[in-house]
């Protein structure tokens, strides 16, 4: 792999937005609520943000919804966090698909209710033939997950004599991990205040830049995104080069 297809080191716009959707938790705890609620407000946020992604022109959003490490919270809150999803899915896919969005899932669904798992597979199917913002939602997703289910894959191509061993390159490796048809993600946003990635997108955020708000997720809005495409916008992408090459590149 040389440069991320996806973004010349001059755009002002991320082609595509990966956030960690952190903090629904403490929003709820200050204001005496339970977690819950917290997290039926972040799904609120979920749908502003979608909206302001699709109105800025940005072609990919990937939100991390359930993490694999996720399940050692309290039963009850994996439960209610489930049925948040299915609901949320249920009332916002007509929204979504007359938004012209292609909606998808990565991370290891086979853990979900075949309820929950049916319910995302109509989703894909509807929105399949959707040409505006592809909004994946990463649940149950791991990054060390996605390397090895990657790992996988190409171990049984191997086997069964697709590929050899010494074709296995960053490029074709690539192409066996999620996201792998989208442009990498250019800019990556966490609210909530942690400054780490919690097993995220590994691989693919390798040339990200990387933006850390105190914001809680269920206060996130437009404002806060237009903040945040705003310092990427700021920023020179080196990719290793330096700065007089980019800058030089970019007059040329
Ligand atoms: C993020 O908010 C939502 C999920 C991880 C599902 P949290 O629930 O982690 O909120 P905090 O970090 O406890 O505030
Ligand atoms: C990361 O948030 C996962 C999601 C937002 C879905 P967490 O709140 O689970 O992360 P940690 O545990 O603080 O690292
Ligand atoms: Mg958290």
């Amino acid at each position: 792999m040389a440069y991320p297809e996806s973004t010349d080191s001059t755009s002002a716009l991320p082609r595509h937005i990966a956030i960690v959707m952190d903090g629904n938790g403490r929003w709820a705890q200050q204001r005496a609520l339970p977690r819950t609620a917290g997290h039926r407000q972040g799904a609120k946020a979920v749908r502003r943000v979608v909206q302001a992604c699709s109105e800025r022109g940005i072609e990919a959003l990937t939100l991390f919804a359930f993490s694999s490490e996720n399940w050692r919270r309290p039963q009850w809150e994996v439960d209610v966090l489930m049925k948040l999803f299915a609901a949320t899915l249920r009332s916002e896919i007509d929204r979504l698909d007359k938004a012209n969005v292609r909606l998808r899932f990565i991370g290891d669904q086979r853990a979900f209710s075949t309820a929950l798992q049916n319910y995302i597979v109509k989703a894909e199917q509807r929105t399949v033939g959707n040409t505006g913002l592809a909004l994946v939602i990463a649940a149950n997703y791991g990054g060390r997950w996605d390397v090895v289910q990657a790992a996988q894959r190409a171990a049984a191509d191997v086997a069964a004599g697709r590929l050899q061993p010494a074709d296995l390159t960053l490029e074709s490796f690539q192409r066996y991990l999620c996201l792998a048809d989208l442009p990498e993600p250019d800019l990556f946003i966490r609210t909530g205040g942690e400054q780490r990635i919690s097993n995220f997108l590994l691989w693919q955020l390798a040339y990200t830049e990387l933006y850390f708000t105190e914001r809680l997720w269920p206060d996130y809005d437009a404002a806060d995104l237009a903040e945040a495409c705003a310092a990427f916008a700021s920023r020179q992408r080196r990719f290793g080069q330096t700065g007089e090459q980019v800058a030089g590149a970019a007059h040329a």
